[in-house]
């Protein structure tokens, strides 16, 4: 697994900071998921060494924890806010449209790669919702009936990629 110098570097100044090497692991999950995308099996490898914990240390909080991921994401990254002001909206059915639109199953990838689409909690924009956070952009007000605008917005964007 290749991280950037940077990471490391950061990452060995960081775990002198906690009482014991271990407990440095979700912090490490989290820097290397940032970094990577996801959790690989060498990623879990390279966090056991780097703690001198078993592998089995690390993958057990990588199954546990869903905000951590054991596959790559997509291209884009579409993340759907569910919480209630989003829900009253119409965010469910937004997100159903979104699925359907960039054949992307909620929780997974698109078979071609492209797209990944997660429900996540308030993201505060809650007086415009249902809100859709698209990798660093905030889309406001996608209801179901503009979600299919929105995807295609998305497809163009990849194709352009
Ligand atoms: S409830 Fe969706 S942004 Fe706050």
């Amino acid at each position: 697994m290749e991280l950037k110098t940077e990471l490391v570097e950061e990452i060995d100044a960081l775990i002198p900071k906690y009482p014991e090497k271990r407990s440095a692991v979700l912090m490490l999950l989290h820097k290397v998921q940032e970094d990577q995308g996801y959790i690989s099996p060498e990623a879990v490898q390279w966090i056991a060494e780097k703690l001198e914990l078993q592998p089995i240390n690390v993958q057990e909080l990588v199954t546990f924890y869903p905000m951590l991921r054991q596959e790559p994401i997509g291209k884009v990254h579409v993340k759907v806010c569910r919480t209630l002001p989003c829900a009253l909206n119409g965010a469910y059915a937004t997100c159903e449209k979104l699925q359907s639109e960039l054949n992307c199953k909620l929780g997974g990838t698109s078979p071609d790669g492209n797209f990944t689409i997660e429900f996540v909690e308030c993201i505060a924009s809650c007086g415009t919702g249902p809100v859709v956070h698209v990798d660093e952009t905030m889309h406001e007000n996608i209801r179901p009936e503009n979600a299919t605008e929105l995807a295609d917005q998305l497809k163009a964007q990849v194709k352009s990629s």
